[in-house]
């Protein structure tokens, strides 16, 4: 027997533990995981001594932009900078403009990245003023529906009780899960102040948002199921935690929430101004701990692409969110070579997890049978410099961090897509637009 490819001579992690194991590669999918001199024939053999072979991150947090805001990003460096960060799916939010609220805006987005794509592409949908409105033939192209209370998509909602009941039980019929940016200030609340914007979108915000969320959910008797988004908060975190029920209640924190504070940060441009902001040590240690015992199932980007001079401007006029495709391996890998995490936790909150959260089955693990979608990550010692991104975003709060992990090969479907800074295959050749659920459509 022959396979299409062979990562010869790599380190894999096999519950929990590195060995050097070949990965071999056939139509797609992993064949299989041998031992020295028991490896079949491939028509490709790369060594990968000395790197790790990873399964590749699932971000389900990510603003590819495109279409009127294709000066931020659009889906060729969205998904080339997955593709260089060691990302292999991404999930794309509906806050573009236009806002996916119906199904024209949402096929242009499938087509645009269907187009250019380096990597697997999914989709969340908006929800509209009236929740009976929304258009069910979505459904079986998007894994979740996603709404904003803070800066509803569509003008003068607000998100009641009432209303976060229609739109979890509608999501609850279409067999999706309901994402929500967790903020209770009100659209209209303007900062004249710096102090003022970290009062707004303060942690009691946040807490009451998720406390009113989890209200919601625990009061229906359907089968919804609810996932918090970049949770920044030790209370908020421990709220979550507290309420956890596997399936039902889900949550994610972003690489900058667990390990940059805002007291690093002078504020005087917006260089690390996001929403929900940077906050203190204390959150950082807490929002590590829970997310190490599973009270916070993954890690997710928030990949939120600006210009340079929109991140660059006075902290007030600064557009809020960051890029973070192409650093999050770097940094969450670096977190296990330095002790802070276990191969067995990386593995969760960065592949399997996000995989289980939104039924995609067949991808986020590194094993016979699975999609050969994967990472492979030198142990070398590097500075992040915005400059060199793919994304069009080159503004980061990480800029000068030292990492010790470097994404060098990137396979999606058993592709290579990138080797060492370079891409080497053409766009719109390689992954899946949109990536689907198989666990969803209850009611289409
Ligand atoms: C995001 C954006 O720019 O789209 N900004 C951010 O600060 N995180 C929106 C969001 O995720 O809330
Ligand atoms: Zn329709
Ligand atoms: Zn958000
Ligand atoms: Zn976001």
């Amino acid at each position: 027997m022959s396979v299409d490819l062979l990562l010869k001579y790599g380190t894999v992690i096999v519950e929990g533990k590195e060995y050097q194991r070949a990965v071999a590669i056939k139509t797609g999918k992993i064949e299989g995981i041998y031992k020295f001199g028991q490896e079949p024939e491939a028509e490709t053999v790369i060594s990968c001594k000395n790197k790790f072979v990873l399964p590749g991150a699932i971000d389900i947090h990510v603003h590819l932009r495109g279409m009127n805001q294709s000066d931020k990003e659009d889906y060729i460096s969205g998904t080339r900078a997955a593709a260089a960060g060691g990302v292999t799916t991404v999930v794309d939010m509906p806050n573009s403009n236009p806002p996916v609220l119906d199904w024209e805006s949402l096929e242009t987005k499938i087509q645009n990245a269907r187009a250019v794509r380096y990597v697997n592409v999914g989709f969340y949908a908006g929800i509209p003023r009236e929740v009976s409105d929304f258009d069910v033939d979505m459904a079986k192209n998007i894994l979740g529906l996603k709404v904003y209370p803070h800066s509803p998509l569509t003008e003068g909602i607000t998100y009641d009780d009432k209303r976060i009941k229609e739109c979890l039980t509608l999501a609850s019929d279409l067999g999706l899960p309901l994402l929500v940016h967790p903020d209770t200030s009100k659209p209209e609340a303007k900062s004249d102040s710096i102090e003022g914007f970290f009062n707004i979108h303060s942690c009691q915000s946040e807490i009451d948002s998720v406390a009113k969320f989890i209200e919601a959910l625990q009061g229906l008797d359907n089968e919804a199921r609810l996932h918090i988004c970049h949770v920044s908060c030790a209370a908020s975190a421990r709220l979550i935690t507290k309420n956890r029920a596997e399936e039902r209640l889900t949550a994610e924190v972003t690489p900058h929430h667990l390990l940059l504070t805002g007291a690093d940060f002078s504020n005087e441009d917006g260089t690390a101004k996001m929403l929900p902001p940077l906050r203190s040590p204390y959150d950082n240690e807490a929002l590590r701990t829970l997310l190490s015992k599973c009270g916070i199932d993954i890690v997710a980007t928030d990949h939120a692409p600006h210009t340079s001079g929109e991140k660059l401007s006075p902290f007030l006029q600064a557009n809020s969110g960051i890029p973070g495709l192409e650093t999050m391996v770097p940094l969450m890998v670096t977190e296990v070579f330095e002790g802070r995490l276990t191969w067995v936790e990386y593995l969760r909150v960065c592949s399997s997890g996000p995989a289980r959260i939104l039924g995609l089955v067949g991808k986020g693990v590194l094993s016979k049978g699975y999609d050969a979608d994967i990472a492979v990550v030198a142990k070398e010692e590097w500075s992040i410099m915005g400059s060199e991104f793919q994304s069009k975003a080159k503004i980061t709060p990480f800029e000068g961090r030292k990492v010790l992990a470097k994404p060098e090969i990137t396979i999606v479907g058993g592709e290579i897509v990138y080797n060492q800074g370079k891409f080497v295959v053409g766009a719109g050749n390689v992954g899946t637009v949109p990536v689907r659920s198989l666990i969803q459509l209850r009611n289409t």
